[in-house]
């Protein structure tokens, strides 16, 4: 018997199924502490093909699918690989993270070793903001560059589950930040800069090609913008997709990003696509390997698989549930042909990364190590994706620039405004040297003062109200940190309202109408916030979007408020 049509399709690729397997990779998988790094470098496997570098890579991968057995080939089919001792394969971790410079989101990396921090750059939707390719590719080739330095003190991971390029249609969609936004032109540009940078050359698989510093992953396919909203959750939301929003709004970014950004992995998304589980969509995953020529391994977002049969209830029994594939091998219900052909997938990603090569891989990237994470350059850079993301909505009477020599005190105000580990959104690491709004702004102006203002970017309250009030009407100008942070917009959360939250906005029209000082209204987050009142009310002089701008936000905000970059620029070339 063999199973219905959509899940014998997505037993062609590779799901994660790490739990299922545990039981066989603890009888299996060995300490692999003795194994060499690299397997080609040992005398003891030099001489198998799949070490011979002068061969094609589909070559090389045929013959290691060749040499496992039939345990050692379900182990493969987990994020966390099972070393294959006899053959010197050590372990290898599949997920590592690196949307906005590396983050510990997945098992891959961990800052617990000579690394302890790499750069933050800002969350995508404000460097996205900035609608400049050759800065986007920049930014994705220096996280690059720390995570093969990070990989080369064993760290971090080689492949990467980035770029994400949803469409950010839902703007309740607590992982809109993770985006380009909402027009599928721009996603798909990011998506090819993106993947252009993470991967560096395009490498075939030609034979002597091992060249792919690391692999990026488009994500996720296809038609998410849901996480969990009232009853409704992304694992089991249904997207209803008419074909022409198909065409011209869901897949352009994903046809980018495998068609000329050569993506070597694909993410299939939890939610369903009319009707069906994105990961069952057979026909989805056709169209990227038949008409877009993608030659990369497919991931489900984590535990997918086992979700539709879970939650959404699509499979019948459990035996069509792949979380017993081995048991599945012996009835007959997946055939080992389709296991091969996804393993033939993953070992083609390694091989092109040079995983089992050593010398070889090292030439090419082995010598970059810890001082090649944080540097001044990649710091100088994430201030530029800030700079050119920034975004002036409001400037009455010309009230910014300020002046320097003209203001004497500011008086700062909002939990943020003190608070760095809001300025990643999600996806963070540790960052290397993050400031404050409130630091950037004593460094222009000694004297600057604080005041939370609210307890927490939540706001439900009017504590602290008052300390705000009174520090505002001591300084010469007022600069109001509001918006939001993952309490209110992340993965596994979607928003109930457009507006500030809480009692926000209350204190932004205390202050002002208390205060009678020029303020400044700077937003921080990812998602739309609908500021119609400060628009409108004319003592709100300023406003200023300043996304999620990662750990030099403190510099970048300061430096636009005194005119030491020009955020007007886009208003003033438009208008
Ligand atoms: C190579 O094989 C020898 C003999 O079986 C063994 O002692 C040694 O540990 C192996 N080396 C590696 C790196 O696997
Ligand atoms: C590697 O492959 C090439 C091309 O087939 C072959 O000529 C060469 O002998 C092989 N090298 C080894 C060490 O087997
Ligand atoms: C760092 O963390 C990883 C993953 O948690 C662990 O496997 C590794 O042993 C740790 N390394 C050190 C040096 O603590
Ligand atoms: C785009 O970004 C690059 C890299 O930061 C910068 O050199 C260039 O001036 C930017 N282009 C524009 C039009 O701003
Ligand atoms: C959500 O589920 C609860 C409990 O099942 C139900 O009472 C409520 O009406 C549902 N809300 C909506 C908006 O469907
Ligand atoms: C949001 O920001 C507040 C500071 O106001 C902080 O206490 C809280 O932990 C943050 N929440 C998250 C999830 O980052």
């Amino acid at each position: 018997m063999r199973l219905h049509q959509p899940l014998q399709w997505i037993l062609l690729f590779f799901f994660l199924l790490a739990s299922s397997f545990d039981p066989l990779a603890t009888s299996l998988a060995s300490d692999d502490a003795q194994l060499p790094k690299v397997p080609c470098e040992s005398p003891n496997y030099s001489s198998f093909p799949f070490c011979n570098t002068s061969l094609p890579v589909a070559v090389r991968a045929r013959n290691l699918v060749s040499l496992l057995t039939l345990p050692e080939k379900i182990q493969q089919l987990s994020n966390t690989a099972g070393a294959v001792p006899r053959l010197g394969l050590p372990t290898f971790e599949w997920w590592s993270e690196s949307l906005h410079g590396i983050a510990v989101n997945g098992p891959g990396v961990a800052f617990n070793g000579s690394v302890r921090a790499a750069t933050e750059f800002p969350q995508v939707i404000l460097t996205a903001a900035a609608f400049n390719r050759t800065l986007w590719r920049a930014v994705a080739r220096a996280i690059a560059v720390e995570a093969r330095a990070m990989y080369n003190v064993g760290q971090a991971g080689l492949t990467y589950w980035a770029p994400n390029i949803n469409i950010f249609r839902d703007p309740r969609w607590g992982r809109g930040q993770e985006t380009p936004g909402e027009d599928p032109l721009v996603a798909s540009e990011y998506a090819v800069e993106y993947v252009k940078g993470l991967q560096g050359e395009y490498d075939n698989g030609e034979a002597g090609s091992s060249s792919m510093m690391l692999s990026a992953c488009c994500k996720h396919y296809t038609a998410y913008d849901l996480d969990r909203w009232g009853n409704y959750t992304r694992y089991i939301f249904d997207a209803q997709v008419t074909q022409q929003d198909m065409e011209d709004t869901y897949q352009p970014p994903f046809e980018s990003c495998i068609k000329e950004g050569h993506a070597s992995c694909l993410m299939c998304a939890y939610n369903q696509v009319n009707g069906v589980p994105a990961c069952a969509r057979g026909d989805l995953l056709e169209k990227a390997r038949k008409e877009w020529g993608f030659d990369g391994y497919v991931t489900s977002d984590c535990d997918a698989v086992a979700i539709i049969y879970e939650d959404q209830q699509y499979s019948s029994s459990p035996e069509d549930s792949i979380a017993s594939v081995l048991k599945a091998v012996k009835l007959g219900k997946v055939q080992e042909e389709d296991i091969d052909r996804a393993l033939l997938n993953l070992f083609s990603v390694q091989l092109r990364l040079g995983v089992f090569d050593g010398d070889h891989a090292k030439n090419r990237f082995g010598h970059l190590g810890p001082s090649n994470l944080c540097t001044q350059e990649h710091r100088e850079l994430a201030l530029e994706a800030v700079r050119q993301g920034i975004v002036l909505l409001k400037n009455d009477k010309g009230l910014l620039p300020l002046r320097k020599h003209e203001v004497s005190s500011v008086a700062i105000i909002g939990p943020a405004a003190s608070y760095t580990s809001v300025y990643g959104g999600d996806y963070t690491g540790s960052p290397c040297n993050p400031t404050s709004f409130l630091e950037g702004l004593r460094s222009y102006v000694p004297r600057t003062t604080f005041a939370a203002g609210c307890m927490d970017m939540p706001c439900e309250t009017t504590v602290g109200f008052e300390e705000a009030i009174d520090i505002a009407k001591d300084a010469d100008i007022v600069v109001m940190v509001a918006g939001l942070n993952l309490t209110e917009e992340t993965e596994d959360l979607d928003r109930h309202s457009l507006l500030l939250p809480g009692k926000q906005m209350d204190l932004v029209r205390s202050i002002a109408s208390v205060s009678k000082k020029p303020l400044i209204l700077v937003l921080i987050g990812g998602g739309p916030i609908d500021v119609s009142f400060a628009k409108e009310d004319p003592l709100v002089a300023s406003i200023l979007w300043i996304g999620y701008p990662g750990e030099v936000g403190g510099q970048a905000l300061a430096e636009a408020l005194f005119g030491d970059l020009n955020p007007g620029h886009l208003i003033d070339h438009c208008s």
